[in-house]
């Protein structure tokens, strides 16, 4: 009997399509690599069906490929001929919200936004945020550790998830749905299935933890002169508000001109500057405006800023992340992209963003080379586009950028993660040790290596 008979036979003809019936949506994700046909797609509407797919795949050595909402950029989702798409679409349920202990508890198919929804109508805040939030699901923020427009605030992914399900590769399935903000029994095994992309086992369902909402807070929109200014402003206000710093998001002009343009999105301010940032306060203090606005007017009379706006109300606020929220429309306005998400230490990020820009510059004259980013993670993102090319040279490309980032002591992936797309540069930012370590435990878990071959450290 072949596998696909078998899964057919086990799960039946609504839970497995074939390959050629499958979806166009599920043969690639957003990173831009070409599209595959799996050899079939599983989309099980249970643990115990992810389950009982693995099992024969397991038995079988069939690659078995996890997807979500299929937005990743680094390729992590992308199928593999002769091995299945198993998509956890149909396991979308929020489980329950517990607003006395705060926790959250849904299935790995959930989307961000579904969640994040049912937390808030319980009075509390699933503090993960990300612009794709209405398209990715709490199994890919989990897989990839995602990071996000908060992170300087509330932390990583790997911060708010307490408990897991998961299934491993043999099909057992490993019930470590912890609920209880400590638990210090043993090794914290979650910890190996967030951020692994999908290597070490299939993440069916999760608990996080909720936060307070905050009471009150403010959105600023600020010009710099320069990237030294923005991040003499980033000290200041993190000195000044200290807890109550949400964001602080920086696009340079060579992202925020074409972008704004392609969206046409107004502009806050009224000159053009050297850099922008999207500033946002909150917490619990009424006063927290205030301290804001006193901060902006210290950091302008000292020359850190050049002009600021702060948000009338909750609508203005918002439209002030309208660009740096507008990754859905880069393909459109850009056409194909190679994307970074490198982390540089911040005493060389002002050089780093000027050389990477100009190194780029000089090789390929007419690029488009975009410069935006999490500037209170040490996050920056760079997209880049060559017009003229007809084949985008991503290959020197990203051997620019990554050779770049590694003599500047800074990582290859600060959120995305490794899917395809960084396979040949993992070593620029981990250790031979710390790959050997990573393979050994895949060995142990995955000892046929079905789960997501070929991606990330396998
Ligand atoms: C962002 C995504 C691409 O921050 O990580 O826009
Ligand atoms: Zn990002």
């Amino acid at each position: 009997m072949t596998v696909l008979s078998q899964l057919l036979a086990t799960l039946g003809p609504d839970v497995v399509t074939r390959g050629a019936a499958v979806p166009d949506r599920n043969r690639h994700d957003w990173s831009g690599d070409a599209p595959v046909e799996p050899l079939a797609l599983i989309r099980p509407r249970s643990v115990e069906e992810v389950s009982a797919a693995l099992r024969i795949c397991h038995a079988s050595h069939t690659p078995v490929v996890a997807q979500g909402g299929l937005t990743g950029i680094s390729g992590g989702a992308m199928p593999i001929a002769q091995g299945v798409a198993l998509s956890l679409e149909r396991m979308n349920r929020v489980i329950d919200v517990d607003p006395g202990q705060a926790t959250l508890s849904a299935e790995a198919g959930c989307l961000l936004e579904v969640a994040q929804n049912a937390a808030t109508e319980q009075g509390l805040m699933l503090a993960i945020d990300l612009g794709a939030r209405g398209s990715c699901t709490l199994g890919g923020v989990i897989s990839t550790n995602a990071g996000g427009n908060q992170v300087l605030r509330y932390g990583m992914t790997r911060e708010h998830v307490l408990g897991v399900e998961v299934v491993l590769a043999d099909g057992t399935i490993l019930p470590a749905m912890n609920r209880l903000l400590k638990n210090n029994v043993g090794i914290d095994l979650k910890h190996l299935f967030i951020g692994s992309e999908g290597l070490l086992g299939i993440v069916t369902k999760a608990v996080f933890r909720l936060q307070p909402r905050p009471t009150h807070g403010a959105t600023a929109f600020v010009g710099c002169a320069s990237s030294g200014a923005m991040l003499d402003l980033l000290r200041r206000v993190r000195a000044a508000l200290g807890p109550d710093l949400i964001s602080f998001e920086v696009m340079w002009p060579s992202f925020y001109d074409i972008m704004r343009e392609g969206i046409a999105a107004p502009h806050p301010l009224a000159e053009r500057h050297g850099v922008y940032v999207i500033v946002e306060a909150g917490g619990f203090d009424p006063q927290v405006r205030d301290r804001l606005e006193t901060c902006l007017a210290d950091a302008m009379a000292a020359g850190a800023l050049a002009d600021a706006v702060i948000g009338a109300n909750l609508r203005e606020d918002r439209s002030f992340w309208a660009v740096r929220e507008s990754v859905t429309h880069y393909a459109r306005i850009l056409g194909p992209l190679t994307a970074f998400d490198i982390g540089i230490p911040l005493d060389r990020m002002a050089a780093a963003v000027a050389d990477l820009e100009a190194a780029l510059r000089a090789r390929w004259p007419d690029v488009r080379a975009l410069s935006y980013g999490h500037m209170g993670d040490s996050n920056l993102h760079l997209v880049v586009n060559c017009p003229s090319a007809v084949v985008q040279p991503s290959k020197e490309i990203k051997a620019l950028v990554y050779g770049m980032t590694r003599d500047l002591g800074g990582t290859v992936s600060a959120e995305h993660g490794i899917g395809t797309s960084k396979r040949d540069v993992i070593g620029y930012s981990r250790s031979a040790e710390e790959l050997a370590t990573m393979r050994a435990l895949k060995a142990t878990l995955d000892p046929h290596t079905i789960l997501n071959p070929g991606k990330s450290f396998s």
